[in-house]
């Protein structure tokens, strides 16, 4: 082969490959022209090599050297289209390139608390026992934590220690503190509705106690409250039982301690057995006298049960919680499993 016609060819090889190359717009674009003119199989940069061998020894290193100079210029070429390619890629994006064959993937949705989910569950079971649900302010007077409970001055359960009493005072003056129980409720619904009374009240409750596995300074409390002609311990036992083996299950066993409380007589401990202990879940009793007199109502007339439930302690034990903690940590792998 003429020495001319294989420059002519380099010169072709060159200008079409470095045009090609730079109207590559793509990644995939610019590797099939790569393998067009590159390939080191069939590529024409190959392809125009092989001419080398037919061309006069004479010539055979201008030849050469021309060869060598048509490469350089095309793996320039190739080189400066890959940058060009690579950054508008990523200018297009900075997002993770979108694929659209992949699987979906559920969304991670919010939830309700578990102890919300556990109010909830307790306001069903109780419904279904005829209770509706009162409310309560969580900021509360003496009246309605301590005197109208029958609860005397002098009563430890009043002491600044074991409550947190608030730096200012309710418009009468009386001292204000957030409730330590809601057994506050039992007086508020007493007050202004007349017999019979057959109410629950869920809510938050306060106590100056250090956090440990079984104590939180903020916990949930279930009121109940029935009042009407001829209730007796016996109403009271079995609406607990009833209660405790719905949520619990029917294979649980409870049993009752005699008890003291200044807002019922007789009074009762109700305790569950689970993991071979017996653990309280409860205080309850028939309302006192004192009490119903307190609010108006006729203790020769009406008679009642009240009882009063740790929302978290029933919730620990349906889900094997062991530390009370766990439930205001606030940690999602905690809370994702309710
Ligand atoms: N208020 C009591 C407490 O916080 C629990 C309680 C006991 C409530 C007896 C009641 C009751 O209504 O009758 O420990």
């Amino acid at each position: 082969m003429a020495l001319a016609e294989f420059l002519a060819q380099l010169d072709q090889l060159v200008a079409d490959a470095t045009a090609t190359f730079s109207s590559a717009t793509s990644v995939d674009a610019l590797e099939a022209a790569r393998i067009e003119f590159l390939g080191a199989k069939g590529g024409r940069l190959k392809a125009t090599q092989k001419g080398l061998g037919k061309i006069e020894k004479a010539d055979k290193p201008t030849a050469g050297k021309q060869f060598n100079e048509a490469k350089k210029i095309v793996d320039a070429a190739l080189q400066e289209a890959q940058q060009r390619v690579a950054a508008g890629a990523s200018q297009a994006g900075d997002r993770e390139p979108f694929d659209p064959t992949l699987p979906g993937t559920a969304m991670r949705l919010g939830r309700l608390h578990p102890i919300t989910q556990t109010i909830e569950e307790l306001k069903d079971i109780m419904g279904r026992l005829g209770f509706t649900v009162a409310d309560g302010p969580e900021v509360e007077d003496e009246r309605h934590n301590f005197d109208a409970l029958n609860i005397p001055i002098e009563h430890p359960a009043r002491d600044p220690l074991e409550n947190f009493y608030l730096a200012t005072a309710g418009h009468n003056g009386s001292p204000l503190l957030l409730r330590s129980q809601t057994s506050t409720v039992q007086i508020r619904v007493m007050e202004n509705r007349p017999p019979p009374v057959r109410i629950i009240s869920l809510g938050r409750v306060y106590r100056p106690d250090t956090a440990d596995a079984t104590h939180y300074p903020m916990f949930h409390q279930m009121e109940g409250l029935l009042i009407d002609r001829a209730v007796t311990m016996a109403d009271l036992k079995s609406v607990l039982r009833l209660f405790a083996s719905s949520y619990l299950g029917d294979d649980v066993h409870v049993r009752f301690r005699p008890s003291f409380f200044p807002f019922t007589e007789p009074s009762v401990e109700a305790d569950y057995y689970w993991n071979g202990k017996w653990i309280e879940f409860g205080g309850a009793g028939m309302v006192d006298p004192n009490v119903l007199r307190e609010v108006g109502y006729d203790p020769d007339e009406v008679t009642g049960f009240a009882f009063g439930l740790g929302v978290e302690r029933l919730c620990m034990r349906r889900h094997q919680i062991t530390d009370i903690r766990e439930f205001y940590k606030n940690d999602v792998r905690f809370l994702r499993q309710f």
